[in-house]
């Protein structure tokens, strides 16, 4: 192991620690399993953890089953996924991964316990979809080995890592994780820690404007996202992304937008709030701005 903050040299077996097993954690702990990393994934609930191990195992199977991997290196990501409900079991991670909920006061107790725990040489990285990075590092002891690494959803299969330098991260800690992100076949894309930071900033805006769209009568949900997937070539329209993310993590993204920044422009839309209140969270739910029990 490195003694400076840094992960292992290539030919080591890295120790990947991930928190948080809905979709972002599960699909972290994925590529990093595939990709010869031994992982740890944990979740406080652990029926959540025996479904995500069941579906991040079928996934791998797919892999192999398209070709898309050997039979032995699916073996091997099989194997290099071990679960936990107990975050002491990350004491030898070279790297941990927060995917859990989008609250700072949640995130920073979370940062507290892993300073306590990890090795002193750990890089902390959160997916934080829009909290600020520099200020979940002051609550650590290592705020130049804290970094935001931002994965878009799905993990496995979207191009991108955004990573986020907050004001303390050393070029060690951006170095190794750009590195990482790498092994993991993604490209990178660096963001200064603003509210948001690149692809929030400018995707929620739009997600935001869509529901306001919806919400004055300017068109049909089913106009609105056709609109934009075939006028503009988006792979899905705003609402059905919407559905995608999670209307609850659409709408707090919003809230750190408009809280950070400060221009009644990032004002949550109201019936993007309703929907929020009355459990439409999308895709998860079986209902968001689509209904998906039939599907
Ligand atoms: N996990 C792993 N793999 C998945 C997956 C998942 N949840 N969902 C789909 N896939 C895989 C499928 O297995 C399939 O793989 P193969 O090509 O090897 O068969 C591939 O993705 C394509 O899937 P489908 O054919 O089922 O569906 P599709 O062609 O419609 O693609 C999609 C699905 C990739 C999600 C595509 O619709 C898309 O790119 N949508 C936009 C997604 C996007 O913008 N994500 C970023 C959101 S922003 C964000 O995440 C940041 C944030 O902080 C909110």
């Amino acid at each position: 192991m490195l003694s400076q903050p840094g992960l292992p040299l290539e030919d080591v077996k890295m120790c990947i620690g991930v928190v948080g097993c809905g979709q972002m954690g599960s699909g972290i702990a994925q590529l990093a399993a595939v990709n010869g990393c031994e992982v740890w994934l944990h979740d406080a609930d652990s029926m959540a953890l025996s479904k995500a191990r069941k579906s991040i195992s079928s996934r791998i199977e797919n892999l192999v089953l398209k070709g898309n991997l050997t039979k032995e290196k699916g073996t091997e990501a099989i194997r290099n996924l071990r679960c936990t409900s107990n975050l002491e079991d990350f004491h030898s991670a070279d790297m941990v991964i927060e995917a859990i909920m989008e609250s700072e006061d949640v995130k920073k107790k979370l940062f507290v316990q892993l300073d306590n725990i990890v090795k002193s040489s750990s890089i902390l990285a959160s997916n934080t979809s829009s909290i600020s990075i520099t200020r979940l590092a002051s609550v650590t002891s290592r705020p130049s080995q804290v970094i935001g690494m931002h994965f878009m959803n799905p993990p496995p299969v979207m191009k991108l890592v955004e990573i986020i330098r907050g004001a303390s991260t050393s070029d060690d800690t951006f170095n190794a994780t750009k590195s990482l992100a790498e092994r993991f076949g993604k490209k990178i894309v660096c963001s200064q820690d603003f509210s948001g930071f690149i692809v929030n900033r400018v995707l929620m805006p739009m997600i935001n404007e869509a529901f306001y769209a919806l919400y004055t009568g300017v068109a049909t949900k089913e106009d609105i996202d056709a609109g934009m997937k075939l006028g503009t070539n988006h792979p899905m329209g705003p609402l059905e992304l919407a559905d995608h993310i999670g209307l609850d993590v659409c709408l707090s993204i919003m809230k750190v937008l408009h809280a950070g920044l400060g221009d009644s422009k990032y004002l949550p839309c109201p019936l993007l709030v309703q929907y929020v209140d009355a459990g439409r969270l999308g895709r998860k739910k079986g209902v968001g701005v689509y209904n998906y029990s039939k599907i």
